[in-house]
């Protein structure tokens, strides 16, 4: 048995009156989970809709409660850092990790951005040492696969696309994701949604195909052997 974290962020429903109104990248998260749900339904499955209901800000009080050793910490410091608490223990508990992401003005919702801040997290998700040199950080989780699904009203985020460098929603998740103990990450792109043309609706039906066959193989194979249909452009 393994558990599946389920992290969504766009402020949209993935179900409204009118379906045009539905979140993309909900729409396809949902694919890849009722797919992974379907042939592992006996997985833990922990959900979080982080768009509709955002993590506290971090605040002074908190960064002090952090620094705070543990057997020192305040009944009022222990209980600011209650839900970075409980954040981070699902993190732990997870072994696949599905974070569904709009983009926002080229990066990711401030409401994803607030759940990673009260994630990573000194002597929780990471350690500081400067006897590493340069590089004082270091993750102590390991051994996630994260799937990034992402979705876009412009398109050409890529390596190499028209936009490359205007996208910083992958790129950042990709930089943020070792701290959540990510060694494996797959990412699912929906693009186009301001066009409204057929790029658009392929864009969706390949995302969504993506999603189904990645849930599919990975949901044999985890956590040792990459999907094949991973390799496909997106
Ligand atoms: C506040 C806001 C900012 C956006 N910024 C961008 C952007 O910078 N680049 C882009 O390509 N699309 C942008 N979009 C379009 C969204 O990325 C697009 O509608 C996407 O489908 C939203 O995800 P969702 O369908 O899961 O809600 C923005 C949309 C909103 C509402």
């Amino acid at each position: 048995m393994s558990t599946l974290l389920h992290v969504d962020s766009s402020v949209r429903a993935a179900s409204n009156p009118n379906p045009d109104h539905d979140s993309i990248s909900k729409r396809v998260a949902r694919r890849f989970i009722d797919t992974w749900r379907k042939k592992r339904p006996e997985d833990e499955y922990i959900y979080r809709d982080v768009g509709v209901n955002p993590p506290d800000f971090i605040t002074q009080d908190w960064i002090g409660a952090v620094f705070t050793p543990e057997e020192n910490r305040t009944p009022a410091q222990k209980e600011r850092l209650a839900l970075s608490d409980e954040l981070i223990a699902e993190v732990s508990a997870a072994d696949v990790i599905v974070i569904s992401s709009p983009m926002y003005n080229y990066g990711m919702p401030a409401q994803l951005k607030a759940w990673f801040d009260q994630i990573v997290r000194i002597n929780k998700t990471f350690d500081f040492d400067l006897s590493r040199g340069d590089f004082p950080l270091q993750p102590l989780l390991s051994g996630k696969t994260l799937i990034l699904v992402t979705s876009s009203g412009e398109f050409g985020f890529e390596k190499g696309g028209i936009r490359e460098h205007s996208g910083h929603l992958a790129p950042h998740l990709r930089t943020l994701s070792k701290y959540l103990g990510v060694d494996t990450m797959y990412e699912i792109a929906s693009e186009y949604q301001e066009f409204g043309d057929e790029r658009h609706r392929l864009s969706v039906a390949n995302a969504n195909e993506r999603a189904e066959c990645i849930a599919t193989e990975l949901s044999v194979t985890v956590p040792a052997q990459a999907p094949q249909c991973a390799v496909l452009p997106v």
